[in-house]
């Protein structure tokens, strides 16, 4: 026998010296949960070891993720019930809890990036990303793009580095990025949730902001995971529309999408592993079915493999944590 694949496997060295993917801590971005209050922390309970933290804890929290080596974090805030209306107007209150969030955390800790998310459905009454039409039930593309732009404005001005329009309205790239220009915020990033499916993974983040939708699905707005080509159609329109980050979402059931992306566009990509994929391996490793560490380092470095610069995780302290060991 001539060639002998096993010969480059034979120890850790040789591993390490052919090894094609590397994972590191600056490849991730931590989403949070923000509640009101002080000292205040609110288990999820389909996501255990993730909690709603009160923004003193968000604090906390960053600067050890920063400390860990993950130096950019993504708020999502818990909006309470009261506040949330038809047309969703606390989106861009600039005393409400995102633009307070941003604000502090931005000013406790300048050199962590901070990634605010654009979209209605924390702060709608409908539990959708876009306005409905109260007589059809139809999600209004055109209407929704003025409320995005103002929240996209709000967070900038509380001092957001990278807006992620995740509401999958047509046009909102282009339409956030003049505003933003238009009120000097040049420099503010959009990463784009450029190829995000109607996907049934998304229930635990829903149960942390209470956010799922009141009636209907988002089949008419978020895509079909039947589709790929699709996928480009929709990144070719962001990259057009100005955006500087392309991201899948989900991640684990759709690398074939990263990698698509990875192929066809010179943009970064990015990759979203969402709650119901942390959920899934936090469930089988609570049952002893799975390995825990083992299992986090395999699945972000499948992301990497498939052609994902970055990955936003809820396994990204325990990532760092296990990858600085
Ligand atoms: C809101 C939004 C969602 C997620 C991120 N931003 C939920 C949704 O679209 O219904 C999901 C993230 C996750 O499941 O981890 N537009």
């Amino acid at each position: 026998m001539l060639i002998r694949p096993r010969r480059n496997r034979a120890n850790e060295v040789i591993r390490s010296l052919v090894r094609e993917t590397h994972l590191s801590a600056n490849h991730l971005i931590a989403p949070l949960f923000v509640i009101e209050g002080t000292n205040q922390k609110v288990p999820v309970a389909s996501m255990p070891g993730q909690n709603r933290l009160s923004i003193d804890l968000v604090i906390k929290e960053a600067k050890e993720l920063y400390d860990l080596g993950v130096r950019t974090v993504a708020l999502f805030p818990a909006v309470s019930e009261n506040l949330k209306t038809p047309h969703a107007q606390e989106a861009y209150n600039p005393d409400g809890l995102n633009a307070r969030a941003i604000s502090e955390l931005k000013n406790a800790l300048p050199e962590m990036m901070i990634m605010g998310d654009v979209a209605l459905d924390p702060y709608s009454s409908e539990g959708h990303d876009g306005i409905v039409d109260p007589k059809t039930g139809e999600i209004l593309n055109d209407e929704t793009l003025e409320v995005l732009a103002n929240q996209a404005l709000c967070e900038a001005r509380a001092g957001v580095d990278i807006i992620g329009p995740s509401d999958r309205m047509d046009g909102r790239v282009s339409y956030i990025r003049q505003a933003l220009d238009d009120e000097g915020f040049s420099k503010t990033l959009i990463m784009s949730y450029s190829a995000k499916y109607a996907s049934a993974y998304y229930g635990p983040f829903r149960d942390a902001l209470d956010s799922a939708p009141k009636k209907g699905d988002k089949k008419t707005y978020q895509m079909d995971y039947a589709n790929a080509n699709e996928a480009l159609r929709e990144a070719a329109l962001d990259e057009a529309e100005g955006a500087d980050i392309l991201m899948v979402k989900p991640g684990l059931p759709y690398l074939d999408v990263i990698y698509r992306l990875k192929q066809n566009f010179t943009l970064p990509i990015a990759a979203y592993n969402v709650s119901g994929e942390y959920a899934m391996v936090k469930a089988a490793v609570e049952k002893g079915w799975l390995e825990n560490d083992k299992v986090i380092l395999e699945t972000l470095t499948s992301f990497r493999r498939a052609g994902a610069d970055i990955i936003l995780t809820y396994f990204a302290k325990e990532a760092a944590q296990l990858l600085n060991n």
